[in-house]
């Protein structure tokens, strides 16, 4: 077990330490294989992660990115508000490429149902802060402040649920909703989806936090999948250009129901350099020009809605802090080949920018720390030294290959 970096141990977790789309993703697929389980604990559709394997794109929004190894255990959390029609799509998709995932899906039956409705709540409140504020928070339009509103207003529709007779439940919903923000539902959709969910995962509905301690006194190892990210934290993040779900390591723990003891590791995932989708302050932001490259470079563009990446520089504060909630014991900086063409690399540390010497080599594909320039070392020396946590894995690629792993 964990051949792959024997520090990790038994629970490992994998949190973004920005503002998302770090490569989480990657990361849990890279893990997944020495790992039985992988778990995802919070947020909903809102997330995308992508997998490279062989050429072949994968992005998942709902599956845990551990999924591509056949014969994982994967759960969906209690702290997930959770689309069905887009669940059942990604479990086609899967099924389209060979991979059975049913079989081996538990889902919470304490996690919540995201209704198309929420959606549609969800644009509608942009919308109206659109016109008043000049601004809105910039969501995903994927329904999660909604979903979490009912959560947290105890109206909400849980997965245990789901095998029941819901059409009156939703048919009584209409008016309060049409009334209160002005939104139509169709009710006869929402009831066909869920009888459609009902025939194909009604069984996969389970109590996850049981089966998760089970899983742990029977010493199977656990990989914990956050979505989102640190700075997008609903309590710590920047607030209220944030997500509706707590980010962190703490949040993916209640998410899940495991105690905080049973973590043996907390891998922080942050890029080279900074991204963010949405609106919101960005201290190290870039313009023109710069931003066009790095967007360019990096393929900035979100997995889930398309939308250009707003792109800048390295905050190491930022990572400081992320450390501090979430104590990450290892980091992966992704993306370093991102940087590979730079003469200077600007970053953010003890709230001044400084610029460290670009290595105008590529990096691309590289497996080895020893092959990496002398300046791109530094550039990783540099995060390690302000931030006391060692930069375990580094990212020179999309692939699953393309990672630098010093154990
Ligand atoms: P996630 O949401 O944190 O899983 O990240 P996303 O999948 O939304 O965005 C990360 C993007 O960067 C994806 O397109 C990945 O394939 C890509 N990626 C991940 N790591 C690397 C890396 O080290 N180098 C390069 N060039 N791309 C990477
Ligand atoms: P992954 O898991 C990047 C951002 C949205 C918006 C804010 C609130 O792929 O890293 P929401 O739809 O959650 O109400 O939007 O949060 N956001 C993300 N940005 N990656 C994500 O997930 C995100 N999930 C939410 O862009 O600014
Ligand atoms: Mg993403």
């Amino acid at each position: 077990m964990q051949k792959f970096l024997p520090t990790l141990g038994p629970v490992s977790s994998v949190i973004g330490a920005q503002w998302g789309d770090e490569g989480k993703g990657k990361m849990v697929d890279i893990l997944a294989e020495e790992y039985d389980v992988i778990a995802r604990a919070c947020g909903g559709a809102n997330a995308g992660h992508t997998i490279v394997v062989g050429g072949t794109k994968h992005v998942f929004h709902l599956m845990p990115s551990g999924c591509l190894h056949s014969g994982k255990q994967i759960i969906l959390g209690s702290g997930l508000v959770i689309h069905l029609p887009t669940l059942l799509e990604e479990i086609a998709t899967l099924e389209e490429h060979g991979i059975d995932v049913v079989g081996r899906l538990h889902i919470s039956s304490e996690a919540h149902i995201l209704f198309d409705y929420h959606k549609d709540i969800d644009a509608k409140l942009e919308e109206e802060r659109a016109a008043k504020k000049g601004q809105g928070i910039g969501t995903t339009k994927r329904g999660i402040g909604p979903a979490y509103i009912d959560k947290a207003a105890r109206t909400g529709i849980r997965m245990e649920h789901l095998n029941d007779d819901l059409s009156e439940t939703i048919k009584e919903r209409v008016p309060c909703i049409k009334k209160t923000f002005d939104v139509d539902i169709n009710a006869a959709k929402e009831i066909a989806q869920l009888e459609t969910a009902k025939k194909l995962l009604g069984d996969r509905v389970t109590d996850t936090v049981r089966l998760l301690h089970h899983y742990r006194e029977t010493g199977k190892s656990i990989l914990v999948e956050g979505a989102q990210a640190t700075l997008l934290d609903i309590d710590h993040g920047s607030y209220p250009f944030v997500t509706s779900s707590s980010t962190t390591l703490a949040g993916a723990l209640q998410g899940l129901g495991l105690p905080p003891n049973s973590v043996t590791s907390c891998i922080g995932i942050a890029k080279a350099y900074c991204t963010r989708v949405g609106s919101g302050d960005f201290a190290t932001e870039a313009e023109g020009e710069v931003a066009d490259r790095l967007r360019d470079r990096g393929g900035e563009y979100g997995s889930t809605t398309g939308r250009p990446r707003r792109t800048g520089w390295l905050n190491i504060d930022d990572l400081k802090f992320g450390a501090a909630l979430n104590g990450h014991t290892h980091w992966n900086i992704t993306k370093l080949d991102v940087l590979d063409e730079e003469v200077v690399i600007p970053v953010m540390t003890g709230g001044k920018m400084i610029e460290m010497p670009g290595w105008q080599s590529s990096t691309a594909g590289f497996t080895k720390w020893e092959e990496l320039p002398e300046n791109a070392k530094k550039y990783i020396e540099l995060i390690e030294t302000e931030t006391s946590v060692p930069c375990s894995m580094i990212g020179t690629g999309q692939g699953r290959e393309e990672m630098i792993i010093r154990t």
